[in-house]
């Protein structure tokens, strides 16, 4: 089995490694009105990533997540003390900040600054890095930032995962242009359609992309759908 990358819907993301491995990113299921799936059907995971604590992002749902899983609960110390309120034990939480890496079961987790708010610590995104050295970009909420380019250099990525909704993040035209920065070999816009404001598809992305970031090729997926990576 290959390494996959699963849109789960706005910016939930599911990860599975060629090794079996399974990560879950902002899993906001049940009331994610573009989420295919239930709760219940997400029964294997190693670790749970949250970008920032909006509800869009950390759900209701990490509880249940950790409790049908044993997944481990990885983001900022200020926002693992709220999970560990939520009813989480503070032995599957793992506190980390940005610049930092830590190793679950064989999967690489590093935490990368973002420019968005938050109500417990700060936002962030993550860089994921597989059994086999595949990095996989999870931008979180964020707006464009230079040091994009010197992430996608230290971490030449197999995919970057790139909000393009506006209002709250990046729109299509900086979506683009942090394509152009990161140069992953494949892009995946998230964090759209989900509720009418937001950019509703990701056609001008797609146009945009093409001509922002030439060699980068763009795969416009369906919640629910995934890509082999
Ligand atoms: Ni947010
Ligand atoms: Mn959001």
């Amino acid at each position: 089995m290959p390494n996959s990358v699963k849109w789960l819907g706005h910016a939930a993301c599911q990860i599975t490694s060629a090794g079996g491995r399974v990560v879950l990113i902002d899993p906001w299921i049940s009331g994610n009105p573009s989420c295919p799936v239930k709760k219940e059907a997400l029964s294997k995971a190693d670790v749970i990533l949250i970008t920032h604590d909006h509800f869009d992002h950390l759900g209701a749902d990490v509880p249940d997540l950790v409790r049908a899983t044993g997944a481990m609960v990885a983001g900022q110390p200020e926002l693992m003390a709220e999970v560990e309120k939520s009813g989480v034990a503070a032995e599957k939480t793992l506190g980390m900040n940005i610049g930092g890496q830590v190793d679950v079961a064989g999967i690489k987790i590093t935490m990368t600054q973002a420019f968005h708010s938050a109500g417990a610590g700060a936002a962030v995104g993550y860089i994921v890095t597989l059994e086999d050295g595949k990095h996989i970009y999870h931008a979180g909420d964020t707006g464009i930032f230079a040091s994009m380019e010197l992430l996608g250099r230290i971490y030449p990525l197999a995919v970057a995962l790139l909000p393009i909704g506006s209002l709250y993040t990046m729109d299509p035209l900086q979506a683009a242009y942090s394509a152009g920065l990161l140069k992953p070999a494949k892009v995946i816009p998230i964090h759209y359609g989900t509720f009418p404001a937001l950019v509703q598809n990701a056609d001008d992305f797609v146009k945009l992309a093409a001509e922002k970031a030439p060699g980068v090729s763009v795969e416009v997926l369906k919640p629910g759908q995934e890509t082999i990576v």
